[in-house]
């Protein structure tokens, strides 16, 4: 029985191919003997931790039609959307160059170099908050900003359409779309143009297939990098997820002038934070970082090791003192490029890309006080009667800033210093949304009967 199952999987290996088989040899015997001690794969948990999802977070509602994507699509590579007619969205976010614009920083209508580097849009749809300091709250919003900025597209999003208004087909695509032709308004346009933004998602690599249970699928370098960067070098405290981000605001230590997320929140904690990019697609969309500074992922490696800018905002999940030999660095850059598509990139095809479906709400707990260690709110979902005061302790090592934006309550909670709590009394019954407007995946929702 088990001789036939290990000749069967020999057979198997045969059938990958001898460059296949001749990876696994190399490291199949200390992985079999991590997996005896835990009894299966030694990397199962950590890989459902990067596991691809099953669905893309949207508004409520139902999915957009396919002509509303395509909308999107058609506005998204229009130039006409610019004061000049010279600049689209595409033109700094290239589909060719998996939506970047491969400079440091990029140009608009004025060809004054922007501020911060054009980041890809590869996986924007699972981002709480967009741009390097968060400055806008859905895709929808976004929208604007670029279109208004004087450097970038130089109009308004109403001027823009004015203009199309004037073409029978673009007329006719707000009817496929919306299914009249009332108005070509801005709200529909930054619906079309973020239901688009929501399929760019970045197609499955080798990895992939690795964590799908191709042991085959990545060589013993790319194996040991994946390793390290759950381990020792600490990325995983920041790039988690299947797009390896955690979408929440850290200082890394790049030095500069630009307070991002700080100057946006008006929170001096937060100075120097930017948003974790995605570490997908890596090898099409350098160079890197929210200033463009750095050009290769051997630049990026050695900047960890290096620790950068020593500040009082330095983030404490960074590693400390790192220490990797030229074979470890090789290691981990390999396994980086395993998460990018061989050949130019395309939006994934996967069927639930464009489907939706929302996450399942969860059973609210019955308690008062709420803890944050880890950046996590625990429980993420409370009720509590009216009247009573809600207790939210930050018993992590890192600070926060609890916030509400609701018309029924706005709060801030201002600098949340560890072992500093924050007390909520809400003023009528009903459902409330808690954030870290520092670290954005910290939700918490509140019932209060
Ligand atoms: C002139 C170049 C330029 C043009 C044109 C441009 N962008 Fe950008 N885009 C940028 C830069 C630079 C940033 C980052 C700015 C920041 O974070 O402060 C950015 C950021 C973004 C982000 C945030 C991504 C993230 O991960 O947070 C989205 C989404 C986006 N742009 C979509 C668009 C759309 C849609 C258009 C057209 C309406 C557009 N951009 C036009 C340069 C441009
Ligand atoms: C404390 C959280 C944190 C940790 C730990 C961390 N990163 Fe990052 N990473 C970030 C943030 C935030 C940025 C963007 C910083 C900026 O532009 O100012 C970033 C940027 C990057 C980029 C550039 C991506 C791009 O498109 O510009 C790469 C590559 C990267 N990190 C890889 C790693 C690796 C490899 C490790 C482990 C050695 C690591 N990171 C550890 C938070 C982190």
């Amino acid at each position: 029985m088990e001789l036939a199952r290990r000749l069967a999987a020999f057979f198997a290996g045969v059938l990958l191919g001898f460059a296949g088989l001749a990876s696994v040899a190399v490291w199949l015997p200390r992985e079999a003997a991590l997996a005896q001690q835990a009894g299966g794969d030694p990397f199962s948990t950590l890989k459902l931790q990067y596991a691809r999802p099953t669905f893309v977070p949207r508004p409520p509602g139902d999915a957009p039609a396919p002509a509303v994507i395509a909308l999107g699509e058609r506005l998204f590579n229009d130039k006409a959307l610019s004061s000049t007619g010279t600049v689209a969205c595409a033109s700094c976010h290239d589909p060719r160059l998996s939506f970047t614009d491969g400079e440091r920083t990029g140009k608009g209508v004025t060809g004054k170099r922007l501020a911060r580097h054009t980041p890809t849009l590869w996986n924007v749809a699972f981002s709480p908050f967009l741009f390097w300091d968060g400055r806008a709250m859905s895709l929808e919003d976004q929208v604007r900003f670029p279109v208004e900025h004087p450097d970038e597209m130089g109009d308004t999003l109403d001027n823009g359409l004015r203009r199309l208004s004037q073409r029978e087909s673009y007329r006719q695509a707000f009817r496929d779309a919306f299914g009249d032709d009332r108005s070509m308004t801005a709200q529909r346009a930054a619906q079309a143009l973020a239901a688009y933004e929501r399929t760019l998602i970045s197609p499955p690599t080798r990895f992939d297939r690795w964590i799908a249970g191709d042991a085959a699928a990545l060589t013993y370098s790319e194996v040991n990098g994946f390793r390290l960067f759950n381990g020792r070098a600490r990325c995983s405290a920041c790039h988690t997820g299947f797009a390896f981000t955690d979408h929440n605001f850290y200082d890394i230590g790049l030095a500069g002038t630009d307070k991002g997320r700080g100057k946006e929140i008006g929170l001096a904690a937060a100075d120097f934070a930017f948003k974790t990019p995605t570490l997908r697609e890596l090898a099409w969309t350098a160079p890197y970082m929210h200033d463009g500074s750095l050009a290769t992922l051997d630049d990026v490696i050695r900047h960890y090791q290096n620790g950068g800018v020593r500040r009082p905002t330095r983030s404490t999940d960074l590693p400390r003192d790192l220490k990797l030999s030229a074979q470890e660095r090789g290691d981990l850059i390999a396994f980086l490029q395993s998460l990018s598509s061989e050949a130019a990139p395309e939006p994934s095809t996967e069927s639930w890309v464009g489907a939706g479906r929302p996450a399942p709400p969860s059973l609210p707990s019955e308690t008062t006080v709420v803890s944050q260690a880890g950046k996590n709110f625990s429980p993420a979902h409370v009720r509590i009667p009216a009247g009573k005061t809600l207790t939210i302790l930050n018993d992590d090592t890192r600070t926060h800033n609890v916030r509400i934006f609701d018309p029924r309550l706005d709060f801030n909670s201002g600098a949340q210093e560890p072992r500093q709590s924050v007390t909520l009394t809400f003023p009528v019954a009903g459902t409330f949304q808690a954030f870290c407007s520092i670290h954005p995946s910290m939700r918490l929702s509140i019932e209060v009967k």
